[in-house]
């Protein structure tokens, strides 16, 4: 029988379907080579399913029998796919299935600090709605507003696509190359990085992870935006140089920010993002509705399975 590892997520009904064909066992562990068990096991697994498992070479050097690792995420930066192609080791990703869901809660996390929906939440809930609200408490429009998408793939469009015509709300985007598609599509305009940051109310990062993108918002960028920007985050946190980014929102060089995702997941509990008034948190939940983490998480079944049986899986991401 072949053995599977899981690693944090997968969806019951996927894994009780895995459980009946293979030898299968679920991991959690943080520091998971730390872990004997988890060792022994992953030096006869023939796969590797889950979320966000570090596979790099200390891991494989740990995997001789590995053929796939199937990714349960649309995003792969933690996978050595260099080291992965040198070993015929396939790796695969769940594009597609989660791109609205992930739009959807960018637009709600727009919405959220725009509006200062949770802070206005938590006012009504204190009892402290005792008269009519005062100016202070007002929060700033969305509609109409010029919309910064930082990253045009599946999901910059889907963002796009709602923003224009649930909001009305005029696009510029930044990506590696121009899309004459998306820009016919959503009415949007490609500019410079420089030109987005200046010109744009809503900054919303939606790039991948890679070398190129590491960092690639910081103190420089922070200080071209527009005192009153909204920033917001659906990326990964590690696309911000996240110390400047807290900078930037305790200086005023910014106005707010959204966030779903951090350098350091979960959060430390001293993170000061954590006690600034004009951030609104999300614990990582773009792809989080029942159904999407099922799509993703059948999705992810089948490409192990392809790639187990030799045929070549629908997402492959080796070139
Ligand atoms: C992804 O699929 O990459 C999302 O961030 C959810 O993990």
């Amino acid at each position: 029988m072949k053995k599977i590892l899981v690693y944090q997520r997968l969806e019951r009904p996927v894994l009780q379907e895995l459980q009946i064909k293979y030898d299968v066992r679920f991991f959690n562990d943080p520091n998971p080579l730390s872990n004997r068990e988890f060792v022994s096991f992953l030096q006869e697994a023939d796969g590797i399913i889950g979320l966000e498992l570090e596979v790099n070479k200390t891991l494989l050097d740990h995997a001789p029998n590995l053929k796939v690792v199937s990714n349960v995420s649309v995003g792969y930066n933690n996978l050595d796919i260099e080291e992965l192609t040198k070993r015929n080791i396939m790796a695969t990703n769940t594009p597609g299935v989660l791109t609205d869901t992930v739009a959807d809660m960018a637009m709600g996390l727009m919405l959220a600090v725009a509006r200062r929906i949770p802070e206005l939440d938590q006012f009504v809930k204190s009892r402290q709605w005792t008269q009519s609200l005062t100016e202070e408490q007002y929060g700033t429009d969305v509609h109409h507003k010029v919309l910064g998408i930082i990253g045009m793939g599946r999901i910059g469009q889907a963002i796009a696509q709602r923003a224009r015509f649930g909001f009305d709300m005029e696009i510029l985007y930044h990506s590696r190359t121009p899309k004459p598609e998306a820009e016919a599509k959503y009415d949007a305009t490609y500019c410079t990085l420089d030109e987005l940051l200046q010109q744009s109310d809503f900054v919303c990062l939606i790039t991948p992870l890679t070398k190129e993108t590491e960092g690639m918002i910081g103190k420089r960028e922070f200080q071209l935006m527009k005192p009153s920007a909204i920033f917001i985050n659906a990326s990964r946190g590690k696309t911000v140089v996240e110390s400047d980014l807290i900078a930037a929102l305790k200086e005023g060089q910014i106005k707010a920010a959204g966030l779903d995702v951090f350098t350091k997941e979960p959060i430390e509990p001293d993170n000061e993002l954590l006690d600034l008034p004009n951030v609104v948190t999300l614990p990582h939940i773009g792809s989080s509705t029942y159904e999407t983490e099922l799509a993703m998480s059948r999705l992810a079944a089948e490409n192990l399975e392809a790639a187990l049986n030799g045929q070549r899986p629908k997402n492959l991401i080796n070139p």
